[in-house]
């Protein structure tokens, strides 16, 4: 592990609240991945922003008879809260259009000229005639030239994940009419010139999930092709030298994670590049922007000599489906994260989701029953009961005291060596990225002293009993330091409830297996942690969907 750290996730598109599928893939991951280096002294920040520029946008913003700024302005501050209120703990959530980010896109367009890759060439361009515009990308329907999918945006299919180089039917998204073709002259990158390199870099990183490097470097060998980062709307980062054109989007965007570090660390008084040039550095993402990340960002680092570091891992998982079905906006089939919060506790929400989240590309499932099942047997019937039985039964039977253990049997030592590995376990996991299984372990680790706990009988107050409440006590201690990344504030509860001051997330990772926690230390007030889902409550989420 590096000592600094900087982690980012795919920037929201700020234009609509954040659900459920947004967390599920990137922030979430995310943001427990930054509070367990955070655990572990790492110097780590998690910087993110909403992603502001681009037709869509614009286009919204004129129907709600705003400004572009304000409209994006009222998005970012409610993306924020949602984020908040879900414990995304960002360092700084900035904001694409921001004078910093706009100022470096500008800086690095100019660099990449500079260097060779970027040319000027007049291309044609749909028109609408019925509509009097350019129709940029979103606003251009038809069938993928690779894998034939009807219905893809002329600038991303989301079938098969590649970028169309001309997309065939062509329609108008805004009336359908067909639209014609007309002369405009557009700034391009030069992709081509990237394919060794990129391919080299690929071959190099090893921390890659190897499968999706594989596809890309698929792409790479099957050829690249140079990129339009031209759009002719008037809200984007303008051109210089060509001030009434504005970048595509997916230009500057990205470059938001590097202009929103530099600015958070250089206010810190810490040097944003250098930091950034030697600091591990994580982009979170789905998998329907794989090539923007694995293709276009690289490149474009590469391209201004490689002056900001290149990804050390972007690490890239599926899409959340809903009940089985696709989730979509337009069709009501989703779960906004604010409405949700409005039900059940954050932690709740941030248990189910890492649990059924693979590090992969894997699509995952959110189901009602699932959840409700899950958060009852699991983390109820499990984890909340060994919490509870352990520290509610030394606060009984012994004052509140954890006692001074008497012998070990093997039983006992078999335990107390969980204790101790269970800090570099769940470390192996959370380092390769495997969330879920770090979580499961956990929930093993649990399982194991409730048995223990059973096995022992303490409540017969035979001999043994100490030990057992000694190590079982123990075992919660260790349970509230590993939990904090996944569940900031059920860890802190528990925490409370041994007796202990001050904030969990200030306790070093290493803790776990410390067996810190020493004869003659009082508890705190016992209370149980979490409350049971009922069935009925589970039903009436459900009705949303069964009208379907
Ligand atoms: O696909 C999206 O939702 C984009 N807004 C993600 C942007 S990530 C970028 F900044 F790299
Ligand atoms: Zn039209």
């Amino acid at each position: 592990m590096q000592n600094k750290a900087i982690i980012t996730s795919a920037l929201p598109y700020a234009n609509g609240e954040i659900h459920l599928g947004h967390v599920a893939s990137t922030y979430l991951p995310a943001d427990v991945t930054t509070r367990f280096l955070k655990q572990n002294g790492v110097e780590a920040y998690y910087v993110c922003a909403s992603d502001d520029f681009g037709t869509p946008i614009l286009i919204a913003a004129e129907k709600e008879k705003k400004t572009p700024q304000e409209y994006v302005a009222h998005w970012n501050k409610r993306d924020y809260e949602d984020f908040s209120a879900f414990d995304i703990g960002f360092d700084l959530f900035y904001r694409t259009s921001s004078p910093e980010n706009i100022e470096f896109v500008r800086y690095v367009y100019n660099k990449l000229k500079q260097n060779g890759h970027i040319y000027e060439s007049e291309i044609i361009q749909f028109y609408c005639p019925n509509d009097k515009k350019f129709l940029p990308d979103r606003y251009v329907i038809g069938t993928c030239p690779y894998c034939q999918a009807p219905d893809q945006y002329s600038d991303l299919c989301e079938k098969c994940g590649r970028v169309p180089e001309e997309i065939g039917s062509p329609k108008c998204a805004i009336c359908g009419a067909t639209p014609t073709k007309e002369k405009t002259t557009h700034h391009f990158f030069r992709l081509k010139n990237f394919g060794d390199p990129l391919f080299k870099w690929l071959e190099e990183n090893q921390n890659l999930q190897k499968d999706v490097k594989k596809y890309v470097q698929n792409w790479i060998t099957s050829g690249l092709v140079d990129w339009d980062i031209t759009r002719d709307i008037s809200w984007g980062v303008p051109i210089p030298g060509d001030e009434s054109k504005v970048f595509y989007g997916w230009f500057d965007n990205h470059l938001a994670y590097i202009s929103s570090a530099v600015k958070f660390l250089n206010d810190k008084g810490i040097n944003g590049k250098e930091f950034w040039n030697s600091a591990d550095i994580y982009h979170f993402i789905g998998k329907d922007i794989v090539y923007h990340h694995y293709l276009f960002l690289p490149a474009m680092r590469l391209g201004i000599d490689s002056e900001y570091k290149l990804p050390n891992y972007i690490p890239t998982r599926g899409h959340l489906t809903l009940q089985s079905k696709k989730i979509s906006k337009s069709r009501n089939w989703y779960i906004g994260l604010k409405e949700f919060l409005g039900f059940y506790s954050a932690d709740y929400l941030r248990y189910y989701l890492v649990s059924i989240n693979p590090y992969s590309q894997d699509d995952l499932n959110f189901d009602w029953d699932d959840f409700a099942t899950r958060i009852n047997s699991e983390l109820i019937g499990n984890l909340g009961n060994l919490v509870n039985r352990a520290l509610g039964f030394t606060k009984k039977t012994f004052d509140g005291q954890i006692p001074v253990p008497d012998q070990y049997d093997e039983k006992d030592r078999e335990v107390e060596s969980k204790i101790k590995n269970l800090a570099t376990e769940l470390s192996d996991l959370i380092q390769k990225n495997h969330l879920d299984r770090a979580l499961k372990k956990i929930m093993e680790f649990s399982a194991n002293f409730n048995q223990y706990f059973q096995h022992k009988e303490p409540w017969k107050k035979g001999p043994g009993t100490s030990t057992c409440l000694f190590l079982t006590a123990n075992a919660v201690y260790s349970i509230a330091i590993a939990l904090q990344p996944f569940l900031p504030k059920s860890s802190q509860k528990i925490w409370e409830q041994l007796g202990m001051n001050g904030k969990v997330s200030d306790k070093h990772w290493n803790s776990i297996s410390g067996l810190e926690l020493k004869s003659g230390h009082v508890l705190g007030e016992i209370i149980p942690i979490f409350a049971r889902i009922e069935d009925a409550d589970i039903k009436k989420r459900k009705e949303k969907f069964e009208t379907k």
